[in-house]
């Protein structure tokens, strides 16, 4: 912690991203003035999780107000109380609202501006760039002259993200008089980053000459899950797993997430994207990463996404028995989305990893709206115990399970007797439930953590430019199937499982469901 009780680092190795240059690593000040400026402020993203994330890190003394501001832009023409007030509802709502509190909600919300213009004309962004620099001119005087970060999170739709960049680096880059005084200007880009592998590829490169990699924070928001950070960890820091994580003994993984409410409000974007797009291409995709990933060199951001890549780049293309889609009843009905829709809610598909460690064990990524509940899980099935002597495999087989969300924790499924004067088995877990072990531990948001590291310039959890496309390669042959309607959704009922087919599906891959046994989470 730097004095003066703020938890910014005062000083970080940084890259020097203006000069473009990877090798020029310097030592700056990660200090002076910061400017992040939310583009799309009046969208459901910025107000869900993008300034709720600012403002826990206000809270927690991240962002200190002698250096931050916060700029909002939009074409809605609304004025800086407006956009106050509206955010004020989502800081407070369901929270405890004591008097301090209200008063954090309030110092945060004087630290936002609200700037309109279109994100078509230069116009609005002079207007934004002339915001900043007034303001840069005004904390100049009790923080370190001429120092200058930009910081612009595009919560906007893909379509927009060439030409935004464009007039960001026409008109809004950093006004830092040296590198020497941490001057950077960095861009957060939201999913989905193109809708298939060309397209990504040319938003990729439209973006790419205006900025560098390293300016390019592409946000999974599932990498900044506290589970998903973990993984890295219970991977490669206990001794326990490293022999067993691998095709000897893993028979089978699933990676799930399933959402107990439909498309309610989204279903234009929906439409246009999918579940493949919307969660497993990106969000499932990125787990698989790390728990199918080598262990790399180190814990720097090019070793890790060297590593991601490499799985990435094994994964066989996908085979159309291995694939069950699904559309919720009632899908159609919402009146932003065709009646013909072919739009898969769930899918079911499973990818195979063709490498030394892990040939011949399916990953099955499944992800589904509208289904029974709402949870994210890695699911890692263990084989059979050779030379059964306890003939217990039909209770169940050996299961590490990570559980994202919600009520996050792990636990291992474990045969052992059952107490008393039997000789029997039983299921059992090894438990490690996060809000009994950490009790009052805040777990923080996905959001606010990516964010920090955005202004802390670490890239370890961000998506780089060759690892979406390699994610693209892996979806792209299957989604134009769907898209031509040559694959089509089964129907599902909401509050189910999802089609019945993907479950039959889980079972020719080998999963083992255990039967006699329920996991009661511990309450507290
Ligand atoms: P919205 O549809 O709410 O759009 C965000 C802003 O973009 C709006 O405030 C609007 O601002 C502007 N906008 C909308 N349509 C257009 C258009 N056709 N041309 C130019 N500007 C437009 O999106 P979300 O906030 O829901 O999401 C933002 C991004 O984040 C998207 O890429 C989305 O996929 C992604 N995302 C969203 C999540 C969520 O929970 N909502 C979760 C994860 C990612 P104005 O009209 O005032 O200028
Ligand atoms: C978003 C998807 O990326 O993730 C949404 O666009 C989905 O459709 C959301 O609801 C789920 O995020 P979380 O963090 O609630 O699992």
């Amino acid at each position: 912690m730097a004095s003066g009780g703020w938890a910014v680092e005062k000083r970080a190795s940084l890259r020097n991203e203006e000069s473009g240059s990877a090798n020029s690593l310097i030592t700056v000040p990660e200090t002076g003035c910061l400017s992040i400026v939310v583009l799309g402020a009046s969208g459901d993203l910025a107000k869900k999780k993008t300034f709720p994330a600012l403002f826990n890190l206000y809270r927690q003394g991240f962002l200190n107000p002698e250096e931050v501001r916060i700029f909002g832009y939009a074409r809605t023409k609304i004025s800086d109380d407006e956009l106050r007030d509206r955010l004020r509802g989502y800081l407070v709502h369901g929270k405890a609202t004591s008097a301090e509190y209200v008063e954090k909600i309030s110092n945060f919300l004087q630290l936002i501006k609200y700037v309109s213009g279109s994100y078509d004309s230069e116009e609005g962004f002079r207007l934004l760039d002339k915001c900043i620099s007034d303001s840069e001119h005004e904390l100049w005087k009790h923080t370190v002259e001429g120092s200058s970060r930009r910081l612009f999170y595009l919560a906007l739709p893909p379509s927009v993200y060439p030409p935004v960049c464009k007039i960001i680096k026409n008109c809004c880059m950093n006004k830092s008089f040296s590198a020497a005084r941490g001057g950077w200007t960095r861009i957060v880009v939201e999913k989905p980053f193109g809708k298939d592998l060309d397209s990504a590829e040319r938003l990729s490169a439209q973006i790419g000459e205006l900025f560098d990699e390293p300016q390019i924070y592409r946000i999974d928001h599932y990498l900044g899950k506290e589970l998903v950070q973990n993984l890295l960890v219970l991977r490669f820091a206990n001794r326990l797993f490293l022999p067993l994580w691998n095709r000897d003994n893993i028979d089978n993984i699933q990676i799930v997430f399933r959402e107990d409410f439909g498309t309610e409000g989204r279903g234009g974007y929906f439409d246009e994207y999918g579940i493949i797009r919307d969660i497993i291409q990106n969000h499932l995709l990125q787990v698989l990463c790390l728990v199918a990933m080598e262990k790399p060199v180190s814990l720097k951001p090019e070793h890790i996404r060297d590593e991601k890549v490499k799985v990435l780049q094994s994964v066989l293309p996908i085979k159309d028995e291995e694939v069950v889609l699904g559309q919720y009843d009632g899908y159609r009905d919402d009146p932003t989305v065709p009646d013909n829709s072919n739009t898969p809610t769930f899918a079911t598909v499973i990818l195979r990893i063709h490498n030394e460690r892990w040939a011949g064990v399916p990953f099955v990524l499944k992800a589904g709206k509208a289904l029974e509940s709402r949870k994210a899980e890695i699911r890692i099935q263990f084989k059979d115990v050779p030379g059964d002597i306890f003939r217990c495999q039909k209770q169940g087989r050996n299961e590490f399970v990570i559980r994202l969300q919600p009520l996050e924790a792990m636990y291992i499924k474990l045969t052992v007797k059952q107490p008393g004067l039997e000789m029997s088995t039983i299921q059992s877990e090894l438990d490690l439930s996060y809000r009994q072990r950490y009790q009052g531990v805040p777990i923080p948001e996905a959001y606010e953590r990516l964010i920090l590291d955005t202004i802390r310039g670490d890239q370890q959890h961000f998506v780089r430019r060759d690892e979406l496309k390699a994610a693209w390669e892996i979806f792209t042959p299957l989604l134009h199937r769907i898209d031509n309607g040559e694959f089509k959704p089964n129907q599902y009922k909401p509050g189910s499982r999802g089609p019945a087919e993907a479950d039959q599906l889980l079972e020719r891959a080998g999963y083992v469901p255990t039967h006699g046994y329920v996991w009661i989470p511990p309450t507290l």
